[in-house]
């Protein structure tokens, strides 16, 4: 949802800028630009589509300053263009503004610069701030962005530079997210961490409100009120190193076969003598014994983790779980139910998705109390939520997730097992079985990976498809949801999710001769009913790709034309095996159609407008 970034100090800015966009293009990546100083003027270059467009237009320029902003646009007023790519300026040119967020008002304000005499060329709400900045400027940036701030309507990261105080950025956050990098004699703003790993690991967290002027040896915060606000450093527990592809193609590919380290760590930071130890959630026993239900929220694949995760505490913990896609639950009518006995749990991998905030802000103003998985420290959903777990999956760049997702259902997995130990639904003995399996997964998942050639071998058989399906009953019908999104994100393959058992209500009409069907059969009270679904779709003239344990091979391979299986595990955890065949599947076929794997056409890795 566009990244920002800007620097200023010492060094030569455009490597800077554009180092930092590379990094950040798995928030946007349909056009890019900067803005500079150079020999007294605001220089501001754009182009249309990829990064590598724009440094092709810039060429051999060197911008000879050390002040500037760059951005890169995943569009949403105007279409992507030279024009309607960030920066936009003011009419004469000196004033320079990236924007992350959509200004809900703009029309309004614009129609009401119009009626001013101020001239707009491009379609964007963006322009109208850069023009509002020159309204309200009387010789001090700062006081000029945060009168216009108070203007704006809707969300917004903003990064300001003018030729008129050419050596500070001021930058202003609501509901998009910011971090200002703390650097020596220099000093940056970006949406993400990884667009200044390179620089520092000490950051500024901007909440929402907050006006910051940054000057190469000072950073002076302000809160809506025009106070000065005193901030801690926040230090980034990443490294620069998981920002690169070290040797692989893809970070899609990397990050897959960084799962069993991200499992294994997110695990253990949770492993206090044999027990799983969620002080870090803050639930008392008291209080989970109380509890009548619980509610996931969370949006794309954090929802698949959900649904997986209501199969496997409905099971474990026996209490109901409903599930909702945050841009549903926010706008039920006349407003979502909640009772004060629910648990609430959302899920973010990047932390800053809008509508799951939206979601979670909305299950505290009702008075619940909400527990966040995350995976980034620090941002927006970890800093709200009233107690947060971390996944330690580390930095994820491919915008279709993975170890995200994976670490996301292990989190609930725990969070599972520990209500039913509260509640008294597990045994000891099934209490300590249930961790002993937990911890075989990620030296399993290591096993899965090394056949990742079978499933290269198939994805080269089946990339000319159009139509695929993916089906299984219970937590396989929950993991086929994330095995059906990867084939769809990433290779453009139009593939539907069905519940196994549901097919011959309508959808098995879409069968035809050589339809592929994968089928995931798990569950050993599932098998025999799976395999009468692979049957029926057989009938029609599907290809059918069956996934099992090894145990359960044998009963698959009369009537599947191709049968998969993973290690052997307690069936209850064989889904967080299943994943990585369906992941390298989406990856592969991806690879041989030629798309961009690690950028989706259309998608962006955090969706921070809703
Ligand atoms: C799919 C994918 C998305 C995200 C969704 C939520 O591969 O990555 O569906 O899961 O946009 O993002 P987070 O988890 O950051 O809230």
């Amino acid at each position: 949802m566009c990244g920002i970034v800007g620097y200023v100090g010492k060094k030569d800015v455009l490597p800077v800028l554009l180092g930092g966009l590379g990094k950040l293009e798995y928030r946007g990546y349909d056009s890019a630009g900067v803005a500079f100083v150079k020999d007294g003027q605001m220089k501001v270059i754009k182009a249309k589509g990829r990064l590598s467009n724009l440094r092709e237009k810039l060429g051999d320029v060197v911008a000879e300053d050390t002040i500037g902003i760059g951005h890169t646009r995943w569009a949403t007023h105007g279409e992507p263009s030279d024009i309607n790519a960030h920066p936009h300026t003011n009419t004469a040119g000196d004033i320079a503004v990236v924007h992350n967020g959509i200004i809900e008002n703009f029309s309004k304000l614009k129609n009401w610069l119009i009626s001013k005499g101020i001239h707009f060329v491009s379609e964007t709400d963006t322009e109208v701030v850069a023009h509002l900045v020159n309204y309200m400027y009387e010789g001090d940036l700062k006081s000029a962005v945060m009168k216009t701030i108070k203007m704006l309507e809707g969300s917004y990261a903003l990064g300001v530079i003018t030729l008129k105080e050419p050596d500070r950025i001021v930058a202003a956050r609501k509901d998009s997210p910011l971090v200002i990098g703390i650097g020596k004699d220099e000093n940056l703003i970006a949406s993400d961490f990884p667009a200044i790993l390179e620089y520092t690991k000490d950051v500024y967290l901007l909440d929402d409100g907050e006006v910051a002027e940054i000057t190469a040896d000072n950073i002076e915060i302000y809160d809506v009120l025009g106070n000065r606000v005193h901030k801690e450093p926040f230090t980034i527990d990443w490294d620069v190193s998981q920002a690169e592809k070290g040797g692989w193609e893809h970070f899609m590919i990397k990050e897959i076969h960084e799962q069993p380290v991200a499992m294994h760590d997110t695990l253990m930071a949770r492993m206090r003598d044999g027990k799983i130890d969620l002080s870090e959630i803050n639930v008392t026993e008291e209080y989970i014994n109380d509890i009548e239900g619980i509610h996931i929220v969370a949006c794309g694949s954090a929802y698949h983790a959900g649904i997986l995760g209501k199969y496997v505490i409905e099971n474990i913990a026996r209490i109901p779980v409903s599930v909702d896609v945050a841009s549903e639950f926010r706008y039920r009518m006349p407003s979502p139910l909640l009772s004060k006995k629910d648990l609430f749990i959302v899920i973010s991998q990047s932390g800053e998705t809008a509508d799951t905030i939206a979601a979670l802000r909305e299950a505290q103003s009702k008075g619940a109390k909400v527990i966040a998985i995350t995976n980034v420290k620090g941002s927006t959903i970890s800093r709200e939520a009233d107690f947060t777990m971390h996944t330690q999956a580390g930095l994820e760049i491919a915008v279709a997730t993975s170890k995200g997702y994976t670490t996301q259902c292990l989190c609930l997995y725990m969070i599972g097992a520990e209500i039913a130990r509260m509640r008294g639904e597990m045994s000891q003995e099934e209490y300590d079985r249930f961790v002993k399996d937990l911890q075989k997964i990620p030296d399993l998942m290591k096993m899965v990976l090394d056949k990742k050639e079978e499933i290269q071998h198939l994805a080269s058989m089946r990339f000319g498809d159009v139509n695929e399906f993916f089906i299984g009953r219970g937590i396989d019908y929950a993991l086929m949801m994330e095995g059906s999104l990867k084939l769809k994100e990433l290779s453009y393959i139009h593939s539907e999710t069905y519940a196994a058992g549901e097919l011959k209500h309508g959808p098995i009409a879409l069968i035809e001769d050589n339809t592929l069907v994968m089928a995931l059969a798990t569950q050993k009270p599932l098998i025999e009913k799976v395999i009468s679904n692979i049957k029926e779709v057989k009938a029609r003239g599907a290809y059918v790709v069956a996934m099992t344990q090894d145990r359960y091979r044998e009963q698959f391979e009369k009537d599947s034309d191709l049968v998969l299986t993973v290690p052997d595990i307690d069936d209850l955890f064989a889904p967080l095996l299943a994943v990585l065949p369906y992941q390298l599947y989406g990856y592969y076929t991806a690879v041989f159609k030629g798309c961009d794997v690690d950028k989706p056409r259309n998608l962006a890795k955090s969706v921070t407008v809703e």
